[in-house]
């Protein structure tokens, strides 16, 4: 089973090893993901599950990034990485769960989670928080495998979905259940990374919008 518990344990062991094994094979997917934020002068972006850091240095220096971790030692050395490549675009780095945080309501114009859908024990909270504090027309982000439809990797997903909580994510978790159960509304579902087996999903934040507010397309337009 996941639980908060389990995922902290699980980065406590990874983070050591983290950016060896999985910084160059899941970059393409980053350096995508932050340029579908389209980001503006100005834009002050939320970053979930930041982990180590990895892609932080692809932010443009015209806007403020905000990351927050679950993991300690993951955000030590994403602190380390920020301090060695004086990263000035990075506002700060919070231990925060990600299903309950504690910034208010619409305090970001984009909003992004790499690698994370899969890790956080619930998905549903987890959309919803960030939904809150992304403002209305923001731009909202997942990156994430989800789960293969048939064949070979389908059946081995299967088999190590017993081992979730040890593995600290859910190898399973299909893009249908995604959406469903959280109720995202995808505008774009892009193809990430090695063959494709990545996805990127993206969503303008479709909350009531406030008047003082623009519009996704407005802040395409500058
Ligand atoms: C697979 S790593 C991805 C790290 C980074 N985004 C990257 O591109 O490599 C997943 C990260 O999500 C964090 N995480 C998992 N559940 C979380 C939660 N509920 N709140 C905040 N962070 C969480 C983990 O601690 C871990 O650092």
């Amino acid at each position: 089973m996941m639980d908060l518990k389990a995922v902290e344990k699980a980065y406590k062991r990874y983070a050591g090893v983290y950016d060896f094994f999985f910084g160059a094979v899941f970059h393409p997917g980053r350096r995508m993901a932050v340029e579908h934020l389209h980001c503006k002068q100005g834009d002050r972006i939320l970053e979930v599950g930041v982990g180590t850091g990895l892609s932080l240095p692809l932010y443009p220096d015209h806007v403020k990034v905000v990351g927050i971790d679950l993991s300690e030692p993951m955000l030590k050395l994403a602190r380390e990485k920020v301090e060695r490549e004086e990263l000035s675009q990075v506002e700060s780095l919070q231990l925060m769960n990600a299903q309950e945080m504690t910034f208010p309501d619409n305090s970001f114009d984009r909003v992004v989670a790499m690698y994370v859908a899969s890790v956080v024990p619930d998905r549903k909270e987890f959309v919803r928080e960030v939904q809150r504090v992304c403002r209305p027309g923001g731009i909202i982000i997942f990156l994430n495998h989800f789960a293969s439809d048939s064949g070979l990797m389908e059946k081995v997903e299967t088999a190590m979905t017993r081992f979730s909580g040890t593995l600290g994510f859910n190898p399973h978790l299909s893009l249908q259940e995604f959406l469903k159960e959280t109720g995202f509304e995808a505008d774009q579902i892009i193809p990430a990374n090695l063959f494709g087996y990545w996805t990127l999903v993206l969503g303008e934040n479709k909350k009531p919008k406030s008047s003082a507010s623009e519009t996704l397309s407005d802040s395409q337009t500058m």
